[in-house]
């Protein structure tokens, strides 16, 4: 089974070599413990090891990621001019849907092999108020009429069959950038069953360290140990 290296140094280690490939992998935790870096990292890393990455952001502008990650030494820019990444952004999203369609001529445009999206949480919580998620549902799923009202399981676990059905036929190894909330993994506390594995970054500030478990990784041994992490001039790593 081909692996792919993360672009975490010391994390492949832990996790015989890397992600499996066609993995779709949620990174979650709570705000400020390194989400964003970490996938910026992991396409960063990829598009200078011949494995082009497009980074899809629904929360920050594409000029705002790639300046704040300079000072880590990762020159996005020039991979974008080499058609190695793309860094996008989502905005005024109607449908799913059309997302992915952009989403997949970008994958096609550069050939990559890797995606981030930044965040499942910003789709998941517009659910119920995409058409081609609500459509043909039974009335009993659909009593929430309201699309502002949070969207019902049935919605949520349908999203996440279509999104992950796709992500797969891509051929590309995702990670599902996720907030974590009330113990969960995720908004709704569903993806962390669809998915192939699930990554947790934790901050202990009393302590002043960050964490990061792997608390499941399909198709492969890992360790179940909490491993901790620093972010120093050149990126997130294990200690
Ligand atoms: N360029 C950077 N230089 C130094 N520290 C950074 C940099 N980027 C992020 N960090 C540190 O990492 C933390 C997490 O950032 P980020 O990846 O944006 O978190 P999240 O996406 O989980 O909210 C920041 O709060 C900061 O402490
Ligand atoms: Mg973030």
């Amino acid at each position: 089974m081909k692996r792919i290296k993360s672009g975490i140094p010391g994390l492949d280690r832990v996790m015989k070599g890397g992600f499996p490939e066609r993995s779709v992998v949620l990174v979650s935790g709570e705000p400020g413990t390194g989400k964003t870096l970490f996938g910026l990292q992991y396409i960063y890393s990829g598009a200078n090891n011949g494995e082009p990455g497009v980074y899809l952001s629904f929360e920050q502008e594409s000029e705002e990621l790639t300046e704040a990650i300079k000072p880590l030494g990762m020159d996005f820019p020039k991979l974008e001019k080499q058609n190695k990444a793309r860094i996008l952004r989502a905005k005024n999203v109607r449908d799913v849907t059309e997302v992915f369609e952009i989403l997949g001529e970008q994958v096609k445009a550069i050939k990559a092999k890797r995606l981030v999206i930044d965040s499942l949480s910003s789709i998941e919580i517009f659910a119920s108020t995409f058409k081609s998620m609500v459509k043909d549902l039974p009335p009993m799923t659909l009593e929430r009429k309201f699309t502002f009202l949070p969207p019902s399981t049935a919605v949520i676990r349908r999203l996440l069959y279509h999104i992950i059905d796709y992500l797969k036929s891509l051929n590309v190894t995702t990670l599902l950038i996720s907030e974590a909330q009330n113990n969960k993994y995720s908004r709704y506390g569903v993806a962390e069953f669809l998915s192939d594995g699930i990554i947790r970054l934790t901050t202990h500030k009393a302590l002043d360290t960050r964490k990061l478990e792997i608390i499941k990784m399909r198709n492969t041994e890992h360790t179940l140990k909490p491993q901790t992490i620093q972010i120093t001039k050149k990126g997130l790593m294990l200690v």
